[in-house]
């Protein structure tokens, strides 16, 4: 058991779109020999698509189930990369992978610096001291200077950084890395194929073989870089690393496969093995022998043939095992899975038994919720799989009364999958769905239509967030529910949120009642 887990890594890699994210996960599955072909994750890529072709994304959706899980071995680790959709109207899909990983690497465009998406996925990493790696990508091109980068990360990302690698140049003028790691020299050569870098050791960077390699004027200008690194930069300390307080930095170009190799060595040695999860009773170590696990994303099946779904379970602790009977801790249920499925090599494998860190995908007519705990008996309760507010709301309308059971129940179940969030007013009891992008709206009416036979519309509803607020005085507490009542809904597990018109109206509504905590997300 023990050896089980020291093999594993569990980790997802975050970008904002066009970064490089699929690019760097070919090359890390060619290494593994997960693929033998580079194109093979990217032909399942969620392209770039407007709204109006959601049926195209939903169709891609279903492809991606094979890439959601991509597990390949390098150097006798089993390496699990979880996929992160890019889209940001699947965001939160992404922040829920993010909660089964136990680290994750950023992809950077040298040329682009931090962008948006990039900041919200890693602020979802810090709250949970996720360990992380960056990997600033495209050296190949014209980009902005390492250090000024390292500033924007530091200030954007609020991450501590130390590097690891060094580039020489950039561009056309880009000659390599430095590894600081490993006191290499690596030469870059475009378009090489998957295999060692070329990779000269200079263990004193004074030496006088440098020149002979980059030339003169790189060679002073990547002395006089590194001692600034040396000075400004903290040594890098694996500890720090595996606490989240320190981000280890590396360079390369991922089209050009350079650097990726250098970036998996190091993942593999100092990356954390699956590590402990709280429960709202206790701490579950991944050594314990009964199996734990959590459900943190559900993929339905699009085929309106086959309604079954396929629930994603981060084994926690213990071994799971096929034909063996578990308990769904909400419904104080029993169940046994027959066809549990494991991702090696990016395809579907039957499993016979699955260990801490991996994830096994569970067909499921319907029993499972995104953060349903699965135990061997015991009530526990994994915490960590927060929602957020959403981004967009709007009233749902039933369209056909004949049909409002149909409606209900699809309505559930997609909220139980996670596509958006629902809410209902404490005043009129009045629908609300909230969602990250306007996609999802429609996403939700076109499935209410062919998987439910229920037909719904929408009125706009222009809301800025909903936050979800409590308070240790009860008697304060019910006088806001109370005074704000037609502000004021109810999510999906009965809490309480309150649903705020504008950033003025939010503020307003905390100085008039300052005892009550306000907060973006449902979980502390
Ligand atoms: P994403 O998953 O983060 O969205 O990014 P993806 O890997 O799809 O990469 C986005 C674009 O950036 C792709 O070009 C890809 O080839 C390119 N790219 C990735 N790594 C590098 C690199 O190191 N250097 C350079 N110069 N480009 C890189 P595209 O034109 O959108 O697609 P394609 O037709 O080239 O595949």
């Amino acid at each position: 058991m023990a050896e089980q887990i020291q093999a594993r890594r569990t980790f997802g890699i975050i970008s904002h779109p066009d970064a490089g994210k699929t690019t760097l996960t070919e090359k890390l599955l060619l290494f593994g020999g997960a693929i033998q072909i580079a194109g093979a994750v990217k032909s399942n890529k969620i392209k770039k698509t407007t709204t109006s072709d959601f049926m195209e994304i939903e169709r891609q959706r279903g492809i991606s189930v094979a890439t959601s899980v991509m597990a390949f071995e390098y150097r006798d680790i089993l390496i699990n990369l979880l996929d992160t959709p890019g889209h940001q109207d699947f965001a939160e899909d992404t922040f829920r992978t993010l909660t089964a990983v136990d680290s994750a690497v950023v992809v950077i465009d040298v040329a682009k610096g931090v962008e948006t998406q990039t900041e919200k996925l890693v602020e979802v990493c810090r709250m949970r001291d996720t360990p992380m790696m960056v990997f600033i990508n495209k050296l190949d091109r014209e980009g902005k200077d390492a250090f000024d980068l390292l500033d924007e990360v530091e200030g954007k990302l609020k991450l501590k950084v130390t590097p690891l690698s060094w580039p020489i140049g950039m561009g056309s003028r880009f000659q390599g890395v430095y590894n600081l790691y490993e006191q290499k020299l690596n030469l870059f050569k475009p378009h090489h194929k998957q295999g060692e870098d070329e990779t000269i050791i200079i263990d004193d960077i004074k030496s006088k073989e440098l020149e002979k390699h980059i030339g003169e004027s790189a060679a002073k200008e990547l002395r006089d870089e590194l001692e600034t690194v040396t000075t400004v930069y903290p040594k890098f300390d694996v500890k720090k690393y595996l606490d989240g307080s320190i981000s280890p930095v590396f360079f390369g170009s991922a089209v050009n496969n350079f650097g990726v190799k250098e970036l998996l060595d190091c993942f593999v040695e100092i990356s954390p093995q699956p590590m402990p999860r709280m429960t709202e009773e206790r701490v579950v170590v991944p050594e314990e022998k009964k199996f734990t696990g959590f459900v943190f994303k559900i993929h339905a099946n699009i085929d309106p043939r086959h309604r079954d779904r396929i629930a994603f379970v981060r084994v926690v602790s213990g071994v799971f095992e096929r034909n063996k009977s578990y308990h769904l801790v909400r419904q104080d249920k029993n169940l046994k899975f027959s066809n549990p499925y494991s991702f090696m090599a990016a395809k579907k494998e039957v499993v016979d038994e699955a260990y801490p860190g991996d994830i096994v995908g569970l067909y499921d007519s319907g029993n499972f919720k995104i953060g349903d705990t699965i135990t061997e008996g015991e009530d526990l309760h994994f915490k960590g799989i927060p929602s957020f507010s959403p981004e967009q709301f709007r009233y749902i309308l039933n369209t056909n009364p004949l049909k409002t059971k149909q409606l209900n129940k699809g309505i559930e179940q997609l909220m139980d999958e996670g596509v958006a969030q629902l809410f209902i007013k404490e005043d009129s009891g009045r629908k609300i769905i909230g969602t990250v992008g306007a996609l999802q709206f429609e996403v939700i009416q076109y499935r209410l239509e062919h998987e439910y036979g229920a037909s719904c519309s929408y009125e706009p509803l222009p809301l800025h967030k909903a936050l979800w607020f409590k308070c240790d005085d009860t008697a304060a507490l019910n006088e806001f529910i109370q005074r704000r009542k037609k502000d004021i809904a109810q999510d999906k597990d009965g809490k309480y949120v309150l649903l705020a018109e504008s950033p003025w109206t939010l503020r307003m509504v905390q100085e008039s009642h300052p005892k009550i905590e306000f907060r973006y997300k449902s979980e502390e």
